[in-house]
């Protein structure tokens, strides 16, 4: 049994009110459209198609990497019309899954679930119970309870407007029939348009056998619309990771203020303060604990690690025990071994810092090796830059660099070498020796203040 998967994203979205097609918009940090294609690959579609139009070829450029297939519907008469758009790519499959690209939360296990529930039946519908249904096509079924068709809001009767029980927009249907279905389809409604809807009545009247399920939650069949309910589904979605976490072992000190755009793997124990937000993958050892207003993208950080308050840290990998912020930032490929200390406004890139050395002040270090047990003072820049190319700076095992060092690369400093502070280093520093290239301190005797005549 082949199936496909033809995804709708070829609306305009008006009232997004933007520049951006709506089903670009992100949610949880990726586009809408983004959440539709991972759940159809995930429920093994052997093919999937998107339909595409408003906004031209910049939907399939924004998600090129995925497996699929791209349909450009140039004009939008509506569901039924974008879908006999998409099945020239569906010929060679036996079964046709329908879903919406403004509809970014549908679990696999529903759609698992609609496709199971209609293996022998020729059409499965997926619906949804809500409290108020305006707007969605309405559910129309016989005294013993057979689906007989779906009418549009804008078509249906005063007594059909008071049904509850709405088209989510989801079927899967028998690819054949599917065909000879969408070929009998008109425009004869209140929009002038080709609603897919109407496969419905030609199955009823053909006969067929209609499997319905429902959707256990509505937000999982929720369209984006507008921004309000694009908000309202990534808190549906932040606060469903964050039950997830906290179920797992995590303390979150308020679940409401962590964001999650991407994933996050978090061991026990681990604590996490207000106002943090991760991006890509990131993973937490146990015990971990991050301060409040933190940004992790892309990094793993090691058991019983603290993150103090405001640090943004990026593709990079932190030790165990170690302790970083507040005020700290790590651009990427930065490695810090286990108990090392990062403090406040300090700034590294491209580098490592060895067990349990010391970065703790107001220092830049780019491009630079620091070995273990390695103080560096406060105020010390690694100057890697000569406005043209970039420079290593190496500093072996128990250096001591005293404050306000200017380590000018490429520049080696020995094992426990000595740096005084206030020096400039351009031609490295011998190991167990004190550097120091500060001038002389003078003091002039008989010297008097100038004053004034
Ligand atoms: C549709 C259903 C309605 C259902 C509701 C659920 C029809 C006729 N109506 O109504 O029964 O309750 O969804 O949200 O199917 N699209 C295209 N090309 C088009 C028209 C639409 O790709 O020519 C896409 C849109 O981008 C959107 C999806 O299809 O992703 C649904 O279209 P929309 O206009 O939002 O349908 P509704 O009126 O909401
Ligand atoms: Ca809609």
């Amino acid at each position: 049994m082949k199936l496909g998967v033809v995804i709708l994203a070829a609306g305009q979205g008006k009232r997004m009110c933007s520049r951006l097609p709506k089903v670009l918009h992100p949610l949880a940090g990726r586009p809408l459209l983004a959440h539709v294609l991972d759940c159809a690959h995930s429920i093994g579609a052997e093919r999937v198609c998107v339909v595409y139009g408003h906004g031209g070829d910049v939907v399939p450029q924004a998600l090129g990497d995925y497996d699929c297939r791209w349909v450009e519907q140039a004009e939008q008469h509506g569901t039924g019309h974008a879908v006999m758009e998409a099945m020239p790519e569906m010929r060679d499959m036996d079964r046709v899954l329908i879903l919406y690209g403004d509809v970014p939360l549908t679990r696999a296990a529903t759609l698992q679930r609609l496709v199971d529930a209609s293996a022998d039946a020729a059409l499965g519908l997926l619906t949804v119970i809500v409290e108020d249904p305006t707007g969605y096509g309405r559910i129309v079924r016989d005294a013993s309870g057979r689906v007989l068709r779906i009418v549009e809001q804008q078509d249906a009767t005063e007594v059909e407007l008071e049904i509850n029980e709405v088209n989510t927009g989801f079927i899967v249907a028998d690819r054949a029939r599917l065909d000879d279905w969408l070929s009998r389809i008109g425009n004869q409604n209140a929009n002038g348009e080709y609603y897919l809807t109407d496969v419905l009545a030609f199955a009823a009247s053909d006969g067929v056998e209609i499997a319905t399920i429902r959707s256990e939650t509505r937000e999982e069949v929720c369209g984006v619309n507008d921004r309000v309910q694009l908000a309202a589904l990534e808190r549906y979605y932040q606060r469903r990771q964050a039950e997830d976490l906290m179920r797992g072992g995590v303390t979150l000190v308020d679940p409401e203020r962590l964001d999650i755009r991407g994933r996050l793997r978090a061991a026990r124990d681990v604590y996490i303060d207000v106002n943090v937000v991760i991006e890509g993958e990131v993973r937490l050892g146990e015990g971990v604990s991050i301060g409040p207003n933190c940004l992790l993208r892309d990094c793993e950080i090691g058991a019983d690690t603290r993150i103090l308050a405001n640090c943004v840290i990026e593709n990079s990998s932190i030790g165990s025990g170690a302790r970083l912020g507040p005020f700290s930032r790590l651009r990427p490929e930065v490695v810090i071994a286990d108990g090392a200390h990062v403090g406040n406004f300090v700034e590294l890139k491209k580098s490592q810092v060895g067990l349990g050395s010391k970065v703790n002040h107001l220092t830049y270090v780019g491009d630079t090796q620091i070995g273990s047990g390695v103080n560096v003072g406060a105020g010390t820049i690694t100057c890697n830059y000569d406005g043209a190319n970039k420079h290593r700076t190496v500093i072996g095992d128990g250096a001591f660099i005293g404050s306000n060092v200017s380590l000018v690369a490429p520049v080696e400093i020995g094992e426990n070498a000595t740096i005084g502070a206030g020096s400039v280093i351009s031609r490295g520093a011998p190991a167990g020796k004190l550097t120091v290239t500060r001038a002389r301190q003078l003091t002039l005797d008989g010297w008097k203040r100038p004053r004034k005549k």
